[in-house]
């Protein structure tokens, strides 16, 4: 048997780097900052970084619009410091993924300029111009992210309009072209080059286009193109990439964000294990905290990705969504949740703060920067409990509520904190092969509770969520006698933990047991 890829056992966290350390005092995270902090990554458990963008920017999707891939906005840093990042990663045996964001450019990007600048420009084609409908409005009626506007925007001086599924800042690059996606493997190999473990890739389900660009049919016109583009073309570039990815040693990695909001489209983009090595799945991410609904999402996850060979990701909370503690409404269930992500079988993705069991800040009208209005969950990490917490100068967002008591300082010195129950959890999952990679079946278990035992060889672990408000007992239950006698090794209330599993669970309290 060979073992499994480092990607299938790591637990995945992901920094974005405007709202992690500032190491230059400007307000606004940065590489250095993101360096000077390793110790409570290592110190946490995890195994592999992602950085969302930090390459130059206009920054009016705060990075996700690219005017340079091959360099690091001065507000981050510089190349020398992602370097020095990388090796310090590396040394402290973290992996490095970087965000690859190959469906849209900034409008400032070199080939946009040239493709706008006229319609017979050699890199016109780089991105998708048309001519007007004919009532002379959009070329179709696809609808941008973030907005009921079009996904199209006129261009006067040469009389076109061009294609964005994001901002009109954020033009889509034309695939088809193949002058753009040589372009976009030099990119990839840019970063390889310098030593990233594998890529994050933003909505890469966006890339391949039907070339007709038809309209989206009228059930759902009006909603945002990027969860409807689903195309073949797609599949071959990053059938593509995925050679590309291969030519390098020592496992690379692609881990993409394919925004479909459906678990079997998804699969398709694990291709023939010729495609992504994993993508996001996020279903479950927008499930709300009920038992049925997770239980629905960990059968359909398992329905669609085993029997074609896919490994499963999980995720909670990320830099585009209400953080999960805000969304299900209590510290008590955020924790609970934790030993769900953790012990489903897949590769967790933590975003920075949830380890802290932190909120959504609240973000006054006037404060909001982002044209998704997605501020709250970028809250500046609280480092320690003083009056700015760890940031030199006044961060560009407001702190999380709770930074006083929910910040790294105060929650390493408290062995009951959200952060030491991340801890003992990933200790625990490192220490168990059933846990990291083992197999996964659901057990009997009462309404309200979501159970599954794990198994890898000798190696078992059970995992029990109580999602409900009441306490539940599960005498007479499978999951009950498949533990007799077993031990809670992690409990997300500390309930119990250590001891012998009583057989009941507190309200919104999940445990894992292992064999006494
Ligand atoms: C998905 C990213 O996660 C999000 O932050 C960004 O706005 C869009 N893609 C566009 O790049």
């Amino acid at each position: 048997m060979t073992a499994p890829p480092w990607w299938a056992s790591a637990v995945v966290y992901q920094i974005y780097p405007r709202s992690f350390c500032d190491g230059d005092g400007d307000g606004v995270g940065d590489l250095s900052g993101i360096r000077s902090r390793l110790d409570h990554l290592v110190r946490l458990g995890v195994d592999a970084v992602w950085l969302s963008p930090f390459y130059r920017s206009p920054m009016k999707d705060f990075g996700y619009d690219i005017s340079d891939h091959c360099d690091v906005d001065p507000v981050f840093g510089t190349l020398a410091d992602f370097d020095a990042l990388v090796a310090d990663c590396h040394a402290r045996g973290l992996r490095v993924l970087v965000d690859l964001v190959p469906n849209h450019t900034s409008d400032l990007h070199p080939w946009f300029q040239a493709s706008r600048s006229s319609r017979y420009h050699p890199m016109r084609d780089w991105y998708w111009w048309r001519d007007g409908g004919p009532d002379g409005g959009p070329p179709n009626n696809w609808v941008a992210a973030f907005s009921p506007d079009p996904a199209w925007t006129f261009d006067a001086a040469t009389g076109q309009w061009y294609l964005h599924q994001f901002l009109p800042e954020q033009p889509d690059l034309n695939w088809a072209n193949p002058e753009v996606e040589a372009a976009m493997h030099d990119v990839v190999r840019f970063w390889l080059d310098r030593g990233v473990d594998g890529f994050r890739i933003d909505v890469v389900h966006g890339i391949g286009k039907d070339p007709q660009l038809p309209d989206d049919p009228p059930e759902v016109a009006g909603l945002p193109h990027v969860p409807l583009n689903d195309r073949p073309e797609t599949h071959v570039h990053l059938r593509r990439l995925r050679a590309l990815l291969d030519s390098y040693p020592g496992d690379r990695m692609m881990l993409g964000e394919v925004f479909l909001l459906d678990t079997a489209k998804v699969a398709a983009y694990y291709g023939d294990g010729d495609e992504l090595h994993l993508s996001f799945n996020f279903p479950p991410l927008f499930a709300p905290w009920k038992a049925s609904a997770w239980r629905r999402q960990i059968e359909t996850t398992a329905a669609e990705l085993d029997p074609v060979g896919a490994w499963p990701t999980w995720v909670l909370s990320n830099h585009d969504t209400v953080r999960h503690r805000s969304r299900y409404g209590s510290e008590a269930r955020a924790r609970a949740a934790a030993l769900l992500l953790l012990g489903l079988r897949g590769t967790p993705v933590l975003y920075a703060g949830e380890e802290l069991g932190l909120l959504d800040a609240e973000v006054p009208a006037e404060r909001v920067v982002d044209p998704g209005g997605r501020d709250g969950c970028r809250a500046p990490i609280p480092w320690d409990p003083t009056h700015g917490h760890g940031w030199p100068t006044d961060p560009w967002l407001p702190f999380p509520p709770e930074a006083d008591t929910h910040n790294v300082a105060d929650e390493w010195a408290d062995p009951r904190s959200t952060l030491d129950l991340y801890r003992r959890s990933l200790v625990a999952r490192r220490a168990s092969a059933a846990l990291r990679t083992g197999a996964q079946r659901l057990l009997e278990v009462p309404a309200g509770v979501v159970g599954w035992v794990r198994t890898a060889g000798a190696d078992r672990r059970v995992v029990l969520v109580n999602f409900s408000d009441e306490v539940v007992d599960l005498e007479g239950t499978e999951a009950l006698a498949a533990t007799a006698g077993w031990q809670v090794e992690v409990a997300s209330d500390r309930q119990g933990e250590g001891s012998r599993f009583t057989g009941q669970l507190g309200p919104d309290q999940a445990v894992w047991l292992r064999p006494g």
